[in-house]
Order: C-alpha cells, then structure tokens, then sequence
C-alpha cells in the first residue's frame, strides 16, 4: 500500500454522470490488482475522509491508473473539476481483489452501471489465460458507454431503456448463456439486488460466483468497523477481507432459493 501524490494525465466525462480519470501512480501502477480500490483524497479539506474508488486498470510499463466515477455527492464532484496537470493524493491499492488466478476457464462477467469500474482490469488479466465473456448492463446509452474503454471482443451490452445493446437485464442474457453453454466462474459487480441474482443464478447452475462488494468505508484499512459485514465465517472488513468475497461465503442461497444476504 502506498500514498502517493499523483499527476492527473486525464479527466473526462464519459456519460450521464460518469467520469474517467486517468493518472501517473509510479509505485501504485506496479502493485495494484484487478479487484482492489484506493482511497482518494478530496482536496477540499472540509471532506476530510478519503473516498474508495475501485481500480479500474492499471497499466505497469507505462505507470498509468484509470479511476471510472460517478458524480454522486460533493467528493465526487469536486474529482469531476480537476484538470489534467492537477495533483491528487491516493492511498493504495486497497483489499484483496478478484480471484485471477486460473487457467483454460470459460468465465463470465456481469458488470451492472457503475459496477463495470473494476471489470476492466479484470476482463483484460482473466483474458490472457481464459475464455471470457462479459455482459455489461445499465439503465441507458450513457451508463454503458465505458464499455468503449475496455479491451474485449465478446461483449454483450443490455440497457433497461433499449437505446443500445439488447433492450432487457443482464440478469436474463446470464440465464441465457448459462442455457447454452457451460462456465466456471461468474464475476460480478454492480447494484445489490443485480447481484444477488446474478449470484444466485450462478448457485442454480452450480457455477463459482465472486462478488464485489460496496460498503461506507471511513478509514479502508481496518482501523475502524465502519465496513463490517457478517459472513458465514463471522465477521469480515470489506475494506481488508474484501471487497471481493465468494458469494457463497456471505449469501444464504436455501431453504427456498431465494437469496438472502447477510452484508446489511
Ligand atoms: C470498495 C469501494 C469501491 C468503490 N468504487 C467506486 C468506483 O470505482 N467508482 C465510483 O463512482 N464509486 C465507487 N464507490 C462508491 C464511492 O466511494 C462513493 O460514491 C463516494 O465515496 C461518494 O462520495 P461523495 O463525496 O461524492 O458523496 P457523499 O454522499 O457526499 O459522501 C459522503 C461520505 O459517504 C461516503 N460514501 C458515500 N457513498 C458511498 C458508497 N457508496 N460507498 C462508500 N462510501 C460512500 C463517502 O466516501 C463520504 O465519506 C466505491 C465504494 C467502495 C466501498
Ligand atoms: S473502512 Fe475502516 S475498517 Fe474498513
């Protein structure tokens, strides 16, 4: 884990309320993992706490870290206002990551509107090795508009409204997929309810399911309990033990296939 005072080489809007922010993270760049997130520091001292943001690629040789945001409240606005040349100060990377250790795997990812952030890194590490197929799904055009940034050929694209990609849920194209062909490992990230069903969709069809989680972080590296959730192992810190868990470890699939889940 680092702090480092980056250089902002890119900010620009992306669509809706999206943002992509590219920097120069010497140290950072080399360490971080598909999975992992960093606490950003606002400028504005006011805002005191750091803001987690998922890593969205990291790019060792040419020492670049993309960072994928949405304008939510007044941390991520002011992220929106930097300028390219504009100095940050991230902590990280932070948390365990996905699972990128496997070989000869067909795999599935399911990224649901802001939850694409961390697929990227992850489509492009599992893609060296493995089959994989990534469903991307979002209310609209402007929420699936990153998937122009990733660096993957069998993408399936679903918006609620239809105004790009298969009009319907990631949810339903998972359902079809798994129909038609057999998978190892389904990886997902985006709304709650997106994947408690994308995880119990995988428990159905008995496939592996990794999931990452979104909690309220004040520190993000263990030393509070502001990002505790109970798992079926006691208690975990999404911040440490997390953000990616087996969905099995923290999800209730029975007694009568309804997912329930032990993270709120
Ligand atoms: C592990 C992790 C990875 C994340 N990755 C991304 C990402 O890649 N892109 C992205 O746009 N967002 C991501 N988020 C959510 C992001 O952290 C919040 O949207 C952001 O902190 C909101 O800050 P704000 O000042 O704009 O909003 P405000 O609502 O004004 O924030 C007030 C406080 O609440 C905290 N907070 C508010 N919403 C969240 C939230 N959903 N999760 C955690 N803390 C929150 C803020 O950090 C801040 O301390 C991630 C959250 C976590 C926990
Ligand atoms: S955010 Fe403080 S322990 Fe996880």
């Amino acid at each position: 884990m680092y702090l480092e005072d980056v250089k902002i080489l890119e900010n620009r809007y992306v669509g809706d309320k999206y943002y992509l922010m590219k920097v120069r993270a010497p140290k950072a760049a080399k360490a971080a993992k598909a999975g992992q997130f960093f606490m950003i520091k606002c400028k504005n001292d006011v805002r005191v706490l750091r803001r987690p943001i998922s890593l969205h690629h990291a790019d060792a040789d040419n020492e670049v870290l993309e960072f994928y945001y949405e304008t939510v409240g007044k941390g991520t606005a002011e992220f929106a206002g930097l300028q390219t040349g504009d100095e940050i100060n991230i902590q990280g990377p932070l948390g365990t990551g996905f699972d990128t250790g496997i070989e000869g795997k067909k795999v599935i990812l399911v990224g649901g509107g802001m939850g694409m952030a961390p697929l990227k890194l992850l489509a492009e590490k599992l893609g060296e090795k493995n089959s994989v197929r990534f469903i991307a799904g979002g209310r609209d055009a402007g929420a699936v508009e990153i998937v122009k940034n990733f660096n993957i050929d069998e993408i399936t694209v679903v918006t609620d409204d239809g105004s790009v990609g298969v009009k319907g849920n990631t949810v339903e194209v998972l359902k079809d997929m798994l129909a038609k062909d057999s998978y190892d490992l389904i990886y997902t990230c985006g709304p709650h309810g997106m994947m408690l069903a994308v995880a119990d969709t995988a428990y159905q069809s008995g496939v592996r399911c990794q999931i990452s989680l979104e909690e309220r972080m004040a520190c993000g590296v263990k030393a509070c309990v502001g990002c505790s959730i109970k798992t079926k192992a006691g208690m975990k810190k999404v911040c440490a033990d997390g953000p990616v868990f087996d969905a099995e470890e923290i999800l209730d699939f029975d007694p009568a296939d309804k997912p329930g889940c032990s993270c709120n």
